[in-house]
């Protein structure tokens, strides 16, 4: 399986995450590329059999959450039904963001799997438990 990883990251968890994402992918013997979303690996996207895509939550702390650069998310190209995962980081609620992420992928034509919303103080074991994951959720 080959996936490709991109990410939305304004001060680095995001991006950290991504790659902490494409190690424990690794071990699992998955293939993974790791672009940000300004500067997308066209290639590594068209063969990948997966689409992970991470963003951070932006909001008021408690309320108005939502994916952060909403607008760079909305602009990836078409994913034509290939599957994906999502995940969000986030410093203490949430709330729906990641919900709202998956709404925007769907958006973009990808065939939304799963994902999870990963604390910043924990982004090691938010990784883990993502790739144990959906290594559950994903036949090979
Ligand atoms: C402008 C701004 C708004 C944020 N709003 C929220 C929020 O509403 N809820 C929350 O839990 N975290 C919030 N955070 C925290 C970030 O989502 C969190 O630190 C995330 O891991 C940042 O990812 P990044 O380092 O990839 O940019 C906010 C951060 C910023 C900079």
């Amino acid at each position: 399986m080959n996936a490709a990883i991109i990410y939305e990251s304004f001060t680095g968890n995001t991006r950290r995450t991504a790659h902490l994402i494409a190690q424990e992918l690794a071990k699992a013997g998955v293939n993974a590329s790791v672009s940000p979303i300004t500067s997308v690996d066209y290639q590594a996207l068209e063969v990948a059999d997966l689409v992970i895509v991470g963003t951070w939550t932006d909001g008021m702390v408690i309320a108005g959450q939502r994916p952060g650069r909403a607008a760079r998310l909305r602009h990836l190209p078409v994913l034509d039904r290939k599957r994906c995962l999502v995940y969000i980081t986030y410093a203490i609620d949430p709330g729906k963001a990641l919900q709202k992420l998956t709404r925007i992928m769907e958006e973009r034509g990808a065939n939304v799997l799963g994902g999870m919303a990963i604390k910043r103080n924990d982004l090691e074991g938010g990784a883990r438990d993502f790739v144990a994951r959906l290594l559950d959720a994903i036949p090979a």
